[in-house]
């Protein structure tokens, strides 16, 4: 059972000891900081009133697992782990930011009482609100499609569908920070063929294939509208998508993405791209990408992130890569279906994208009709990684609108 919100806490030295780090009776506080900072920014803080019952500690556990300083940022997660009838528990951990390492992990049981301190029934809320369905990715689905295609999905929780498109060269990790907190959706993280696990297949990839076989996979899913976030490559499947299949989308996040094609020096880098995979292999392509795609504050202060870009490029299939390079340089443009776009939508752009300048997502969003535009500061070209819980938060915001 999981609470559907996680958030980010920042180490400050009047949380340390003599010592210098983070000590016991601090985490106690932080975690209950986390607690409510989690409630007030998911569920709300309403869920508990003391007419309706009111939670207090009655017994935690809290556990050490390694070290946390002053300017660190945590990353605090909770799972509801039981609801009893006037009591129920939860599951905590923190872990660094910058290197996902778990510091501390706490147990902590509630009783809910009422104002004269009785115990009291668990506000109907707790179980609803909280989440109670499993909401743990299910093992990867995989689907073989007519031409040889190969799309693995992972998919988690129930709701209506939000379909989320990986970056070139990456894969459906890349939104493992950004996606667990959506709680109430039924979320799918495809891997582009040639990417993560799935295989490259044979024929020629373009753009279209991609959109069309996703429309296939979730035929094969049963599952028909959907929210597409696609990020930079992801953005133009979804394109795509949307040019051949609108009826069945719902919205639309384009994270980080354009919606023109590729110009003479945009297919000429492609090429060079294609002839350095082909004599150096990835290694040659994750050296120049990596450090071109996260912001400079990510590649100084987050030195998972780009080891987690670098796996990914890394893990890619060589000839996946080729097919999604040649797909993309000989992708359409889809300046003309801005204006046709009736469907909510949310633009995203980072401050510091190298490869999308801001004023093409700025323009972008201002020729689709309604749609919405945000500007994360201090943010590359992979704004679910180098932030995602301002990602998140954006995310949120704009699928709670949908609903
Ligand atoms: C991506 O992140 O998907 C790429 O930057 C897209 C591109 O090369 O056009």
């Amino acid at each position: 059972m999981t609470l559907a919100h996680s958030v980010v806490l920042r180490v400050f030295p009047d949380d340390c000891d003599a010592y210098g780090h983070v000590n016991q009776a601090a985490y106690l506080r932080l975690f209950e900081r986390a607690r409510w900072e989690s409630l007030a920014s998911g569920p709300g803080l309403e869920l508990f009133t003391p007419d309706r019952g009111w939670p207090v500690v009655r017994r935690s556990n809290v556990e050490y697992h390694a070290a946390a300083f002053p300017g660190n940022t945590l990353r605090f997660d909770m799972t509801l782990t039981h609801v009893g009838r006037s009591s129920f528990s939860v599951h905590q951990q923190a872990r660094r930011e910058h290197d996902h390492a778990l510091v501390a992990s706490a147990d902590i049981f509630f009783v809910c009482i009422d104002r004269t301190g009785r115990p009291v029934t668990v506000p109907n809320g707790v179980r609803e609100r909280l989440g109670t369905r499993p909401d743990a990715p299910g093992p990867p689905l995989s689907y073989r499609m007519e031409g040889g295609r190969h799309w693995v999905m992972e998919e988690r929780g129930d709701g209506p569908a939000v379909v989320f498109i990986h970056g070139f060269p990456m894969d459906r990790t890349m939104w493992r920070m950004l996606v667990p907190p959506l709680g109430g959706w039924h979320r799918i993280a495809p891997d582009l063929p040639g990417f993560g696990l799935s295989d490259p297949g044979t024929g020629q990839a373009s753009v279209g294939n991609y959109a069309d076989g996703l429309a296939g996979v979730l035929d094969a899913m049963r599952v028909e509208r959907v929210v597409l976030c696609g990020l930079s490559l992801g953005g133009y499947v979804a394109f795509e998508f949307w040019r051949r299949h609108r009826a069945r989308v719902r919205g639309l996040v384009l994270m980080c993405t354009r919606p023109e094609h590729d110009g003479p020096d945009a297919r000429a880098s492609r090429e060079s791209a294609i002839a350095s995979v082909h004599q150096h292999g990835l290694g040659a392509l994750a050296k120049a990408m990596v450090p071109r795609l996260l912001s400079p504050s990510t590649v100084s202060g987050q030195p998972a992130v780009a080891a987690h870009l670098r796996t990914m490029m890394l893990d890619s299939q060589p000839e996946g890569v080729i097919a999604a390079l040649r797909a993309m340089r000989d992708r359409a443009d889809s300046t003309a279906l801005l204006g046709e776009i009736n469907v909510p939508t949310l633009v995203v752009a980072g401050a510091d994208d190298a490869v999308i300048p801001k004023v093409t997502s700025r323009a972008m969003a201002a020729a689709i009709p309604g749609a919405r535009f945000e500007m994360l500061p201090g943010v590359g070209h992979v704004p679910p990684l180098e932030a995602p819980v301002a990602s998140g938060q954006l995310l949120r915001a704009f699928l709670g609108g949908i609903g």
